[in-house]
């Protein structure tokens, strides 16, 4: 068994399933945002937060934070959604859970939850990260995500001129939309996008987007595919399908298993292991609320995580191994220093 704890209880108010795994806390508070996402089954809710939470704790580790990898998961019937009264009593639920947990685990905003959410959840447990910014907290953390991301995307064209690359966004929710901006920002004239949600179109038209399906946007001949919407979508099936040069983006879990990345490496597709680009919301987050820095401080650390990249894909070519391998060897030897100062 890899993780520390794993809690799965019917919430008593809610009576959905509640699910916190907490991964490990080798470094510090193991942190992880919280999911409300619908499931065919509950135990598919198990598999994704254990999966998940495991992402995390390398996550913390290769961004160089004093923090381990946690989750949790409410899940919901395919097509449920969440309001009003159902929506805080499952919030609540989850809430007791962290609290019983002592702050050995906080969590943060994730898929189907944002800052209010956390302000919910902060009701009845202090471990909330990203609750609104007039509540005390650090607010939103997916534009600080897409700045990493932004970062990465820099380090993969070798230059922070984006104007002329091309890049498809699969998925256009919070973080995928403050990353178009970003994007128009910085000149970038030809970006494809796609959402299954068809009201995000709106975002594409303000943005001189390309709207297309998530199947074209996914198979688009581009510079740079940016995964953000739900992971697994790098398959054995989907990788010999794909048009473009890299791949990085914020979705956790992109590949539905190891050996993906090595598949992406014969095609020749450099992919920007999603454990370092995504982790520009967990940076901000706790560079502010625990540690008190300015969010412009803060942010000054997220664009830090291009460099990070850098280190990984030059470490990954010197050795002859995938990005992925690279990565995944880092946090391990990070985390087991970290085991190493708390037995001293
Ligand atoms: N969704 C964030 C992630 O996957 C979780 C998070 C954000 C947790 C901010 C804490 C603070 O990295």
């Amino acid at each position: 068994m890899e993780h520390e704890r794993i809690i799965i209880e019917r919430g008593k108010r809610s009576g959905l399933p509640i699910i916190v795994a907490v991964h490990s806390t080798a470094l510090g508070q193991a942190i992880g945002g919280c999911r409300l996402a619908a499931y065919a089954d509950w135990r598919d809710g198990l598999t994704d937060a254990l999966r998940l939470s495991a992402a995390m704790t390398d996550k913390c580790a290769l961004a160089g934070l004093p923090n381990g990898g946690g989750k949790t998961v409410v899940a919901l019937a395919p097509g449920r959604t969440l309001d009003g009264r159902d929506r805080r009593d499952a919030l609540h639920d989850v809430a007791d859970v962290i609290a019983s947990l002592g702050g050995t685990y906080a969590t943060g905003p994730d898929m189907g939850t944002g800052p209010d959410d956390m302000a919910t959840i902060a009701e009845r447990t202090p471990y909330a990260f990203c609750r609104p910014v007039t509540s005390g907290g650090s607010g939103d953390s997916s534009e600080a995500t897409a700045v990493g991301v932004l970062a990465c995307l820099q380090t993969l064209c070798a230059e922070s001129d984006l104007s002329n690359r091309t890049f498809a966004i699969l998925g256009l929710g919070r973080v995928g939309a403050h990353l178009l901006g970003l994007l128009h920002e910085a000149g970038a004239q030809q970006v494809v996008v796609s959402d299954v949600d068809e009201t995000r179109r709106a975002v594409a038209d303000k943005y001189g987007a390309t709207w297309t399906t998530p199947q074209a946007c996914l198979t688009a001949d581009v510079d740079v595919l940016i995964p953000a919407a739900t992971g697994g979508l790098l398959t054995p099936d989907s990788v010999p399908t794909l048009r473009c040069a890299a791949i990085a983006g914020p979705a956790n879990n992109q590949l539905d298993q190891p050996a993906t990345a090595g598949l992406l490496h014969d095609r020749g597709i450099l992919w920007a292991p999603d454990i370092v680009v995504s982790a520009g919301g967990i940076v901000h987050a706790t560079a502010v609320e625990l540690h008190h820095e300015t969010s412009a401080e803060a942010t000054a650390r997220v664009r830090a995580i291009g460099g990070t990249l850098a280190e990984i894909l030059r470490t990954a070519r010197a050795t002859g191994t995938t990005p992925a391998e690279a990565a995944r060897a880092r946090a391990r030897n990070v985390v087991a220093r970290g085991r190493g100062e708390l037995a001293r």
